[in-house]
């Protein structure tokens, strides 16, 4: 009997070193997911981002994934194959990924954020036995990353009295446009000349042009409130047609500046991405 105990107990520990000799077999990954952008020249600005991650992490993989099912088509079409999220998953998964932090680099928890954490969550449940997946936020997300953003502009493009900057943002039918007029609540905080507006979301470039004029501003300048100046800041921002903002500001009568700058550019920006995906890698 006491002979069975002791085999029991060997067999016991024998199990119990299988298992913590499988958790130093761990392979972690990291998958970056942007919404994507079909601009080869903004495509580089990833690069940026990339470069920051591995100097962070030196030692492990890094993997890209585009939420935009159109611009992952526009793509594929001039021969360059884009995973989307659970594309990338699964093939980390297959590879033998067993603990991968995403990283979303949206610039609101909106939309594309929460599609993303719901397919990571989905992964999650038929990960392997023992692999984790965890999601760090997008870029403005809370009190702090707010300030952060508010701090950087603010010191990045400076104002003179008849001057201002105006942000273009993409905006959203999501909740979460809530976010630019909360941030312009902390612009205002350091500065009554730095505005934010969106493309597609509340506040407008009119709410904007109205403040512009209260304050007898002469000179804008603009600059995207996004990861890379692509499409929007090319065309709906500095384009040449009318409907431009450029092209409004310019018919209302202020001189316009531009700053083709996608916020990807900034080490200071893709700083706040990396220390969210700090977050997510340590809760591995
Ligand atoms: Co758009």
């Amino acid at each position: 009997m006491k002979k069975l105990l002791l085999i029991g107990i060997i067999a016991l520990m024998i199990f119990s070193m299988g298992t913590s000799a499988q958790t130093k077999n761990q392979k972690k990954g990291i998958l970056l997911v942007t919404f994507g952008t079909s601009y080869p020249e903004a495509r580089k600005v990833f690069d940026n981002i990339e470069a920051a991650v591995e100097t962070n992490w030196p030692d492990i993989d890094v993997f890209w994934a585009y939420t935009s099912g159109f611009i992952r088509k526009k793509l594929a079409k001039q021969g360059i194959p884009i995973d989307s999220p659970s594309e990338a998953l699964a093939k980390m998964g297959e590879a033998g990924y067993t603990h991968i932090a995403a990283q979303s680099l949206h610039i609101i928890p909106g939309a594309e954020f929460h599609d993303v954490v719901h397919t990571v969550i989905g992964f999650s449940r038929i990960q392997k036995r023992g692999g984790k997946t965890t999601m760090g936020r997008p870029l403005v997300s809370n009190h702090e990353d707010l300030q952060r953003m508010a701090r950087f502009f603010t010191q990045q493009l400076p104002v003179l009295d008849d001057e201002a900057v105006v942000l273009m943002g993409h905006g959203t039918h999501h909740d979460a446009n809530i976010y630019y007029p909360g941030f312009q609540y902390y612009l205002n905080d350091l500065s009554d000349r730095h505005y934010v507006a969106t493309v597609e979301g509340y506040p407008s470039l009119d709410n904007v042009i109205k403040q512009l004029k209260k304050q007898h501003i002469k000179k804008v300048t603009l600059t995207p409130f996004m990861s890379v100046a692509g499409d929007h800041a090319q065309n709906d921002m500095a384009g040449e047609e009318k409907e431009s903002w450029k092209s409004q500001l310019e018919t209302e009568g202020f001189d316009v500046d531009v700053v083709m700058k996608g916020l990807a550019e900034y080490d200071e920006v893709v700083k706040i991405w990396i220390d969210h995906l700090k977050g997510a890698f340590d809760e591995l």
